[in-house]
C-alpha cells in the first residue's frame, strides 16, 4: 500500500484527502495515517492539512522497494523488488533468489555492496547512499548462445536512461560499459544458469556511479559519475525507473526476432569508436581494425587491415580504441 500511496501523492499536484486513500485501499483512516507516518520516518516530507489531506513536499534520495515500485510503469520488470541496505553482491543475492523461484523481472537493489563483482574477477564496490547496485532476474525462453545480447540490451537501456538526464550524453563501449566524456559511469555483469539447450535464469547486474564526487586512486582517471557530469545531485530512484522502463521496452522488441535486428540501429548510434580504429584483445589473438558497429547477433564487426571482416563475440574479448581506455 505504501508504494501505491507514494505513487498517488507524487502524481497529484494538490492535496489527496485521507478519505480518498481509505476508499481507494478499503482500509481505515488509522491504517492510512500509519502508512504516511512510516513514509515520513523513511525521510519523505509529507504535509498533512486538516480538511485538505496529504501533499508530498520532498522525496529523499532513497531506493527502497516502495519508492522504486511506486515509480515503475512496467508490465513485468520490477513487479517484485527486493531492497537491501547492505549486501555482499546483488548478483549473488539475485542468483540465490532465482534458485528459490524468484519470478521473471524480479529486481534486487542494494544501497551498499561490499563484495560486488565486476567482469574478469574484478571487484566492484558500492559505497552507501551514492550509487546504484541492482540486478534483474530474467527467465528467457531461448537458447543459451543468445544470452550475450541481453547484456547489450541492458547497456542500451542504461545509456538511453542516462541520456534522459539534462546535460548527459552517454555512449556504449561494446559490449557493456557506459561512457560519458571518455570515462566509465556504468558496468554490467551478466551471469547465467543453463543447460545445453535451455536457460534456467539469468541475472543482469548493473552498477551505476550516480552521486560520487571522487573515486579511489586506481580508477580515478577512468571513472566518472552522473553528479560530476551534471553538476548536481541525481535522484537514484529516477535513474532506476528509467533503466527498467527502457529495458522492458527493448527486451520486448528483442523477443520478436530473438536478435538485434531492430535494436542494432539505436545501439550503433550510441556506440563509441564506431567507424574508428580499435584494438581487439582476444586471448592469444590481438589485432587492429576499424569498428563497423554490431550485427544482428550482437557481434562487433571489425574490418581488419587486410580488408576482411571479423565478427567479434563478446565472451573474453576486450576492445579498445587505440588511444587509452576508450
Ligand atoms: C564491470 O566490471 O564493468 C561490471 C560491473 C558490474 C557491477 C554490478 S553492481 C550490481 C551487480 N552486483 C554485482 O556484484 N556486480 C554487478
Amino acid at each position: 500500500m505504501r508504494s501505491k500511496i507514494l505513487s498517488i501523492l507524487r502524481n497529484q499536484k494538490g492535496y489527496v484527502s485521507g478519505q480518498e486513500l481509505c476508499e481507494k485501499f478499503g482500509v481505515s483512516r488509522t491504517a492510512v495515517w500509519k502508512a504516511i507516518n512510516l513514509l515520513k520516518e523513511e525521510g519523505y516530507e509529507i504535509e498533512a492539512v486538516p480538511n485538505k489531506g496529504y501533499h508530498i513536499v520532498a522525496c529523499p534520495d532513497v531506493i527502497l522497494a516502495e519508492e522504486v515500485k511506486s515509480r515503475l510503469q512496467t508490465k513485468w520488470v520490477g513487479k517484485d523488488v527486493k531492497y537491501f541496505e547492505m549486501i555482499n553482491s546483488t548478483n549473488t543475492k539475485a542468483k540465490q533468489l532465482a534458485e528459490e523461484g524468484a519470478s521473471h523481472g524480479t529486481l534486487v537493489i542494494a544501497d551498499e555492496q561490499n563484495r560486488g563483482k565486476g567482469r574478469r574477477g574484478r571487484q566492484w564496490n558500492t559505497p552507501p547512499g551514492t550509487a546504484i547496485a541492482m540486478t534483474l532476474v530474467v527467465r528467457p525462453q531461448m537458447r543459451p548462445e543468445k544470452v550475450s545480447m541481453l547484456t547489450l540490451i541492458m547497456g542500451l537501456a542504461v545509456a538511453s536512461a542516462c541520456n534522459q538526464l539534462p546535460g548527459v550524453h552517454s555512449g556504449i563501449k561494446w559490449p557493456n560499459d557506459i561512457i560519458v566524456d571518455g570515462k566509465k559511469i556504468c558496468g554490467i555483469l551478466t551471469e547465467m544458469s543453463a543447460e545445453l539447450n535451455a536457460i534456467h535464469y539469468l541475472v543482469i547486474g548493473v552498477g551505476i556511479n550516480v552521486n560520487m564526487l571522487s573515486f579511489p586512486e586506481d580508477i580515478k582517471d577512468i571513472a566518472t559519475s552522473l553528479a560530476l557530469i551534471t553538476g548536481r545531485k541525481v535522484n537514484r530512484a529516477e535513474v532506476i525507473q528509467l533503466c527498467m522502463q527502457y529495458f522492458e521496452k527493448y527486451y520486448e522488441e528483442f523477443q520478436k526476432t530473438e536478435d538485434m535486428s531492430v535494436l542494432m540501429e539505436p545501439y550503433n548510434k550510441l556506440l563509441v569508436n564506431c567507424g574508428q580504429e580499435v584494438r581487439v584483445l582476444e586471448p592469444g589473438n590481438e589485432y587492429t581494425g576499424i569498428s563497423m558497429g554490431i550485427n544482428e547477433q550482437g557481434r562487433l564487426l571489425v574490418k581488419k587491415e587486410d580488408n576482411t571482416l571479423e565478427a567479434v563475440y563478446s565472451g573474453e574479448v576486450s576492445v579498445r580504441g587505440i588511444y587509452g581506455y576508450l
